[in-house]
């Protein structure tokens, strides 16, 4: 055999596990079907800006093994994540918290706010919440509810809060402290330079195609290497042979602004339904850049079909089930490793992803 390892995308996932092998002396042709490394956290320099392509990535974590791993590879900024919402002419700041209290009712105390919340929980009557909707008034009460979470979910999941099930919203954290970080973490912060460069490093000892489609030609990519290490669709990978997993799509638009500082924040989220984006990402923000330009990333969730990015797994029961089956295939493997988000069917923050990809070293290696 040519190589070790074939691994199948060069993802977080695949590059961490790529760095380890190569350290121990195994060779790996890592392959990507898209035109760039570093998967969903790639980031491309426009106007001298690091765009996060795929969205906001803002690395957290109170996990401390996670955390002195990946300083390897870059060093962290103190970018602490604090967005704001846009509601009407109205301006919150989020996670729910004292500042946001006071900007819906002027209260200037942690008994009144409370106060304030119980009213309203107690005067919508609910008691056994039957959807999303009264799910989250019944723990937040009416106003943060309108104002705050109706139309951002409807945007989100493309279906009225009423239709949609109540266990979608679990907990809405609130906080009675003049507390703007969005993370509970340790430890926060963006990779200064970006995320591409960290993934660059990991992959140093590695052979890299891009453009190639494992399943396009899986015959002779299988034929060249002792293990698989796949971080694609595991749907995809058995012929969705027990149907197709679901998700939710995003799309991005980007654009270049002559102006040096457009929003003031890195993360806006418009919370109102009439809004189609559900959110404005100024990049340079998370760098605290002072270049002459901006470059701004509009987002809007859309409907998934087969062939479009899939984003966010809809882990409802019937996907749920049909993950395990998959699942069960994937265990009886001997040659082939599967691993990250898409493998797994599981929204995984990257703090997530290292965990799992140096459990799965542990396990290969050690
Ligand atoms: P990832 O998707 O990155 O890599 C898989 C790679 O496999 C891809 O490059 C893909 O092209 C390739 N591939 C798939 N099928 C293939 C095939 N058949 N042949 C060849 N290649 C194939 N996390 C966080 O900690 N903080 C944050 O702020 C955010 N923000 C965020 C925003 C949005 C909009 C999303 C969707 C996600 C986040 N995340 C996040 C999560 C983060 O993106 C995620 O944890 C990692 O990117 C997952 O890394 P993986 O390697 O698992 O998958």
């Amino acid at each position: 055999m040519k190589y070790d390892y074939l691994i199948v995308g060069a993802g977080l996932f695949g590059s961490i596990f790529a760095y380890e092998a190569g350290k121990r002396g195994k060779k790996c042709l890592v392959i990507d079907k898209r035109s760039h490394i570093a998967g969903n956290i790639y980031t491309n320099k426009i106007e001298d800006i690091n765009v996060h392509q795929y969205g906001a990535h803002i690395f957290h974590t109170s996990n401390e093994k996670v955390w002195s791993y990946i300083q390897q590879f870059a060093k962290f900024n103190r970018y602490t994540n604090s967005p704001v919402a846009v509601y009407k002419e109205e301006l919150y700041n989020l996670p729910f918290n004292m500042n946001t209290f006071h900007q819906l009712w002027k209260v200037n105390s942690p008994a009144q706010a409370k106060e304030m919340i119980q009213k309203q929980i107690k005067e919508s009557g609910i008691t056994n919440p039957k959807n999303l909707e009264e799910q989250a008034i019944s723990l937040v009460g009416k106003d943060i509810y309108e104002k705050l979470i109706k139309g951002y979910t409807q945007k989100q999941w493309g279906q009225s809060a009423k239709e949609l099930p109540s266990f979608i919203i679990k907990r809405l954290p609130v906080r009675f402290t003049y507390d703007n970080n969005y993370f509970n973490d340790l430890y926060q912060g963006i990779p200064i330079g970006g995320y591409t460069q960290m993934i660059e490093k990991m992959l140093k000892d590695s052979e890299i195609r891009l453009n190639t489609d494992y399943f396009e030609n899986r015959e002779e990519l299988y034929s060249l290497a002792d293990k698989i290490v796949f971080t694609g669709m595991i749907d995809e990978f058995y012929n969705y042979q027990f149907g197709t997993l679901e998700y939710r799509s995003l799309s991005f638009e980007s654009e270049v602004l002559e102006e040096e500082n457009h929003q003031g924040n890195a993360v806006v989220n418009f919370t109102e339904y009439e809004i189609p984006y559900t959110r404005i990402i100024e990049h340079k923000h998370f760098e605290f850049g002072t270049q002459p330009k901006t470059v701004i990333t509009r987002e809007y969730p859309k409907t998934w079909t087969k062939g479009d990015e899939p984003y966010y797994p809809v882990n409802n029961e019937k996907n749920n089930k049909m993950y395990e089956q998959y699942k069960e295939l994937a265990q009886k493997e001997e040659t082939v490793i599967f691993g990250g988000r898409l493998a797994e069917y599981k929204y995984y923050d990257m703090h997530h992803v290292i965990e799992q990809a140096l459990t799965c070293i542990e396990q290969e290696f050690d």
